[in-house]
C-alpha cells in the first residue's frame, strides 16, 4: 500500500479551514485537518508531515492561554505556512509581537505590494505590480520575529507577507484559501512545490489503496451496505464490491417515497451494470401505513428514521455472519471542529440518514470515503465508471418525498408529486440548466384551489417548484429562472399531470427558508 506524502493543517478554528484542505487536494496533495489542541509533539512525530499549515482562527494571540502550535514544530525541519491567526501565533512563538486594537482591524479586500525581492511562494504573484488579497483580522503583527523579512505589505498590514527563508517559515496575514484572493491557489502550489510534494494524491492511486485497505480490514468476512442510490453510498458500495466481490450485500430500502421510476433505475443499474448482490427491500406499505394521518414534520422524519433502522436490521439479520457495516461517511463529517461557542445548537430538522445504524447494530464499520470531500467522491465515481448523469444528480434527502408533501401524505398525492417532479426536472434538463442548480424539485402543497380548464371548473392540488443554488446546502439562493421558462413549465405540469391546476415558484432563500419544505 502506498503511503502518500502528507501535509498537516493545524486548525485554530477559522470558518474557512476546510477551504485550505480543498485547495491542497486540488493540487493532488494529501492533507488532514487536526485541531490545535490535539496536535502535540508526539502527534507531529507520528503524523510525519512533509509540511505544516497553521490556519486562521477567531481568538487573539494577545489573550493569555490562547491557542499555540506545538513548540517542537519550530525544530521539526519541514516548511511551515502560517495564515492570519497562524501567522500571529508563529510570530509570537518565535519572538515577534502582535497587538490588538488601535484601528488596525481589516476586513475584506486589500492589495499587497512586493517588498525586499523574490520569495519562492510568491512566484507569479506580482506580475501586475500588486495583488488582491482577502483580509479578516482584528489583531496585527507589530514586530516580526528575528530571522524574518517582509516580502509584501498592504496599507493596514505592513507585515502582510513575511518569511524566514533559511528555516522555511512563511507567514501571511490574509487568507489565500478564499476565492477573493485570486492568486491564493498559486501561493499554495508554490508552497507545496518547495516542500517537495510530487502530487501523488490521485483518484487512481486512492482507488488502489482503498481496495487494499478494505481487503486487509475485512478479510474473508461479510459486509452489508445500506444503498440509497445517492452518490456517496453508491461509490462506497462499488468500491467495496471491487475489493471483496460477493462478500458484500447491499440492501436498498424502498420506503415508497422515491421519485418516478427511481427504485427500478437504482436496482437495475446495480444489479445489471455492476453485478452487485442487492436486496430490494420494498417496504412501502410499512412506511406509508405508519405515516398515515401524520402531518407533523418532525414526527414524519422520526417515524421514517426509526422504521428505516428496523427494516435494515431485519434484512441484515438474514445475511449470515455479516460483521461489517459499510457507510459512505465523508471527510467533512469526520473533521473534528474547533468549537469556541460551546452551547448546543437548535435542532431545525432531525436529519435522516444511516447515522443511527452503527450504534444500534454493534457492527464494525467500513468507511472507504472517510478521507474524501464530496467532489473527490464524484471524481472517484468517475474513476469507477459510474455514469456522469448519475454522478451529477442533485442531492435527495433520506426521508424522500415525505418532506416534499407538507401535511398528510397519501398515495394519491405522492403519485401527483412524482409526475409533476418528473416534468419539472425534464424541463430543467431540456433547457440545459440542471448542472447550474444545486437542487431542484417539486412539492405538493397542502391545499386545493379552484381553476377552470376547458369549460369546466377544477378543484385540484397546487404544486410548488423549488430550485436553489448553493455550495454546501448550508445557505442557498433561489435560482433565477426566466418567466418564459416558468410559464412553459407551469403549462406543461398542468397539461401533463392530472390533479394539478396551479403552480407556484418558491423565491425564498436559505436562510430564512430551508431548502426542503419540511
Ligand atoms: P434543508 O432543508 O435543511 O436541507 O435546508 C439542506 C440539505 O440537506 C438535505 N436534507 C437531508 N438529507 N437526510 C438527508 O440525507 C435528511 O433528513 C435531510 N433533510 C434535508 C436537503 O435535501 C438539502 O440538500
Amino acid at each position: 500500500m502506498t503511503q502518500h506524502q502528507r501535509l498537516l493543517i493545524i486548525d485554530f478554528g477559522s470558518q474557512v479551514t476546510q477551504l485550505i484542505a480543498r485547495r491542497l487536494r486540488e493540487l493532488n496533495v494529501y492533507c488532514e485537518i487536526h485541531p490545535y489542541n490535539r496536535v502535540d509533539d508526539a502527534f507531529l512525530r507520528d503524523f510525519a508531515p512533509k509540511a505544516v499549515i497553521l490556519s486562521g482562527g477567531p481568538d487573539s494571540v494577545t489573550r493569555p492561554g490562547s491557542p499555540r502550535a506545538p513548540e517542537s514544530l519550530w525544530t521539526f525541519g519541514v516548511p511551515v505556512l502560517g495564515i492570519c491567526y497562524g501567522q500571529q501565533t508563529m510570530m509570537t512563538q518565535l519572538g515577534g509581537l502582535v497587538e490588538s486594537g488601535h484601528g488596525t482591524a481589516e476586513f475584506g479586500r486589500a492589495f499587497v505590494t512586493p517588498a525586499n525581492g523574490d520569495l519562492p511562494i510568491l512566484n507569479g504573484w506580482f506580475d501586475q505590480g500588486r495583488e488582491q488579497v482577502w483580509m479578516s483580522h482584528g489583531d496585527h503583527v507589530s514586530k516580526i520575529a528575528p530571522g524574518f523579512t517582509v516580502y509584501g505589505t498592504s496599507p493596514n498590514a505592513p507585515f502582510a507577507i513575511t518569511a524566514d527563508v533559511a528555516r522555511n517559515f512563511y507567514a501571511v496575514q490574509f487568507h489565500p484559501e478564499v476565492h477573493h484572493t485570486p492568486k491564493g491557489a498559486k501561493l499554495y502550489e508554490n508552497f507545496v512545490k518547495l516542500a517537495g510534494f510530487t502530487g501523488d494524491w490521485t483518484m487512481a492511486s486512492y482507488r488502489e489503496d482503498a481496495i487494499a485497505k478494505i481487503r486487509a480490514q475485512v478479510g474473508d468476512k461479510k459486509v452489508i451496505c445500506a444503498l440509497s442510490g445517492g452518490v456517496d453510498s453508491s461509490v462506497a458500495a462499488i468500491l467495496i464490491h471491487e475489493a471483496i466481490g460477493e462478500q458484500l450485500t447491499c440492501v436498498f430500502v424502498d420506503h415508497g417515497l422515491l421519485r418516478l421510476n427511481e427504485a427500478q433505475e437504482v436496482v437495475s443499474m446495480f444489479r445489471e451494470a455492476y453485478n452487485l448482490p442487492l436486496i430490494h427491500a420494498d417496504e412501502s406499505d410499512l412506511f406509508l401505513g405508519a405515516l398515515e394521518g401524520v402531518s407533523d414534520p418532525e414526527v414524519k422524519r422520526k417515524t421514517i428514521g426509526r422504521l428505516f433502522i428496523d427494516v435494515f436490521q431485519k434484512y441484515a439479520n438474514e445475511i449470515d455472519g455479516a460483521e461489517f457495516l459499510a457507510q459512505g461517511t465523508l471527510y467533512p463529517d469526520v473533521i473534528e471542529s474547533v468549537s469556541f461557542s460551546g452551547g448546543p445548537s437548535v435542532t431545525i430538522k432531525s436529519h435522516h440518514n444511516v447515522g443511527g445504524l452503527p450504534e444500534k447494530m454493534g457492527m464494525k464499520l467500513v468507511e472507504p470515503l472517510r478521507e474524501l470531500f464530496k467532489d473527490e467522491v464524484r471524481a472517484l465515481g468517475r474513476e469507477l465508471g459510474l455514469p456522469e448523469k448519475f454522478i451529477r444528480r442533485h442531492p435527495f434527502p433520506g426521508p424522500g418525498l415525505a418532506i416534499r408533501c407538507p401535511g398528510e401524505i397519501t398515495r394519491e398525492k405522492l403519485e401527483i408529486l412524482r409526475r409533476a417532479d418528473a416534468v419539472y426536472i425534464d424541463q430543467i434538463r431540456k433547457h440545459g440548466l440542471y448542472d447550474e442548480i444545486w437542487q431542484a424539485f417539486a412539492a405538493i402543497l397542502p391545499m386545493r384551489t379552484v381553476g377552470v380548464m376547458g369549460d369546466g371548473r377544477t378543484y385540484d392540488y397546487a404544486v410548488g417548484l423549488r430550485a436553489v443554488t448553493s455550495v454546501d446546502g448550508m445557505t442557498a439562493d433561489y435560482y433565477p429562472f426566466t418567466h418564459d421558462f416558468l410559464g412553459e413549465t407551469a403549462t406543461r405540469i398542468i397539461n401533463e399531470v392530472k390533479g394539478v391546476n396551479r403552480v407556484f415558484y418558491d423565491v425564498t432563500s436559505k436562510p430564512p427558508g430551508t431548502i426542503e419544505l419540511e
